[in-house]
C-alpha cells in the first residue's frame, strides 16, 4: 500500500485565489500545518482569522527557511513575481503549485522545470479549469471514443470589464497569456499527444486601449500536427452591468459526434432591488458557498495536496504549461506581425500524455515503423496506410 502522510503547506500571496487555496488547505485532512505569507497586512489578518494558520507573516522568505514546510502554493501578483518566488521555493526544497502564468519568459519556465527535476519536486501550474467537471467530461468523451477522432474545437470565454481592468491594470500581458491560456491548456490537454504546429491570432482594441493601453479580446486559430484545428476567443470587456463574472462556451466536434458545453453560469440567478439580475456563482476559481465551492479551485488545491502527500505527479505538468506558453506567445507574435506563426518542432517539449500511455506507445511504435518523425500517428496512418494503429475511438470498446 502507498505511504500516506500529512504535510505542512504554505500559501504565499493570499489575495483572491490565495485566500481560496488557504481556505481549502485549512479544511483538508492532508494538511498538518498551514502557514501563510501576504504583504498586505490587513488581508493577512483577514485570511489568518479565517484559516487559523500556524504562522502568518509578511515576508515569505522566512517561511521558506522553515524546513518542516513541504510544499508552497504561490498565488502572488503581479505575475512577474511567479518565477523568482517559485525558484526560491524550489531552491529551498519545496514542492510548488504556481498560479498561471508559469513565468514571463520561456527561458524562466525552462529553468524552473529543470530545477524541479533536479530536486525531484512536484511542480504544477494552476490551470483550474481541468478540475471543472464539465471540462473533464469533454476530455473523457474524446478518450473513450464517444465523439470519435477530434476534428475541431471552439472555446469562447468572456469576463467582465471590471476583472479585465484588474488584470490589465497590473500587468502588460495579453488576453492570450492571461485569459485564453486556460483554454489553450484545456484543448491541448484534450488533443494530446497531438502537437500544435501553427498559430494565427487577431486582437481587437476599441475599449480598454485609451485608459489601460490594453486590447479588448483575442481570437486565436491553432492547427495541430494531424490537421485538427481549434479556435479560442478570450475577452475581458463584458460591460460592468453584465450579470456574470465569467462566461464560457465550448464546442468539440469529432468524426463520430460532438460535445457542447454551456459554462455560461446562467443556471442560478438572483434578482434584487439593489443589483438587478445577477448570476452570482460564476467566477472562474469558484467562490465559497457556505460548506462548498462553486468552482474548480478547491478541487485543484486538494489534488495538489494529495499528490504531495502520496508522492504522485499532479495532473497539470509544468512541461505542458510551457507548451501552452509557446502557443500564447506565438499568438502574441501573430498579432504583432499579422501573420501565422509556425511552431518549431525541434526543442519543443512533448505534450504530457498523462492519461494516454497506451496511445503514446502505439504512436512511438508506429513512428519507428514508418520512419516519419514529424507527424501525429493519425496523419501517419492516413499517409502511409499502416493498419497497425488502432483508431483511438475503438480503444475501449
Ligand atoms: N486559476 C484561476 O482560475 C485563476 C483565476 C484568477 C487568477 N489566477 C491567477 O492567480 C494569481 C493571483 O490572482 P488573484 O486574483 O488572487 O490576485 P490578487 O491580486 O487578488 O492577489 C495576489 C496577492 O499577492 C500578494 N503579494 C504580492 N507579492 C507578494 C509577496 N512578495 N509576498 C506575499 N504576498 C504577495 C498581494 O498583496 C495580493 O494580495 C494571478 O497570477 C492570476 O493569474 C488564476
Amino acid at each position: 500500500m502507498q505511504q500516506k502522510r500529512q504535510i505542512n503547506v504554505a500559501v504565499i500571496g493570499t489575495g483572491w485565489c490565495g485566500g481560496i487555496r488557504a481556505g481549502a488547505c485549512a479544511a483538508s485532512p492532508w494538511v498538518k500545518e498551514l502557514h501563510i505569507a501576504e504583504i498586505k497586512e490587513d488581508r493577512l489578518r483577514e485570511v489568518a482569522a479565517m484559516t487559523n494558520p500556524v504562522t502568518a507573516m509578511t515576508d515569505y522568505r522566512r517561511l521558506l527557511e522553515n524546513p518542516s514546510i513541504d510544499a508552497v502554493m504561490i498565488s502572488t501578483t503581479p505575475e512577474g513575481t511567479h518565477y523568482p518566488i517559485a525558484k526560491e521555493s524550489m531552491l529551498a526544497g519545496k514542492h510548488v503549485l504556481l498560479e498561471k502564468p508559469i513565468a514571463i519568459e520561456l527561458s524562466e519556465a525552462d529553468e524552473l522545470i529543470a530545477l524541479s527535476r533536479e530536486k525531484k519536486l512536484a511542480f504544477t501550474i494552476g490551470y483550474s479549469q481541468r478540475f471543472n467537471p464539465k471540462f473533464a467530461y469533454v476530455k473523457r468523451s474524446i478518450e473513450d471514443g464517444t465523439i470519435g477522432e477530434p476534428v475541431s474545437a471552439l472555446v469562447s470565454r468572456h469576463i467582465t470589464r471590471n476583472l479585465g481592468k484588474k488584470i490589465s491594470g497590473r500587468v502588460k500581458l495579453s488576453p492570450a497569456a492571461m485569459e485564453a491560456t486556460h483554454d489553450i491548456d484545456f484543448v491541448l490537454w484534450c488533443l494530446a499527444p497531438r502537437r500544435p504546429v501553427r498559430v494565427y491570432a487577431q486582437e481587437v482594441a476599441k475599449i480598454m486601449k485609451a485608459q489601460y493601453n490594453a486590447p479588448d479580446c483575442v481570437w486565436i486559430v491553432v492547427t495541430m500536427d494531424d490537421g485538427t484545428a481549434f479556435t479560442i476567443g478570450a475577452g475581458w470587456v463584458l460591460p460592468p452591468a453584465y450579470p456574470n463574472f465569467a462566461s464560457t462556451w465550448i464546442e468539440f466536434v469529432g468524426t463520430e459526434g460532438a460535445v457542447m458545453v454551456d459554462d455560461t453560469h446562467r443556471d442560478v440567478y438572483v434578482t434584487s432591488m439593489k443589483d438587478g439580475i445577477r448570476f452570482p456563482i460564476s467566477s472562474m476559481p469558484g467562490e465559497k458557498v457556505n460548506h462548498v465551492y462553486a468552482g474548480p479551485m478547491e478541487a485543484e488545491t486538494r489534488h495538489f495536496l494529495e499528490c504531495v502527500a502520496m508522492g504522485r505527479q499532479p495532473l497539470v505538468t509544468a512541461e505542458h504549461a510551457r507548451l501552452v506558453m509557446q502557443v500564447y506567445k506565438a499568438a502574441d507574435q501573430s498579432v504583432e506581425t499579422n501573420q501565422p506563426v509556425t511552431l518549431a518542432a525541434a526543442g519543443a517539449p512533448a505534450l504530457a500524455p498523462a492519461s494516454t500511455p497506451q496511445r503514446t506507445k502505439r504512436a512511438a511504435a508506429h513512428k519507428t515503423r514508418c520512419g516519419d518523425p514529424g507527424l501525429h500517428p493519425t496523419a501517419h496512418k492516413t499517409r502511409c496506410g499502416d493498419p497497425g494503429l488502432t483508431p483511438p475511438r475503438r480503444r475501449h470498446r
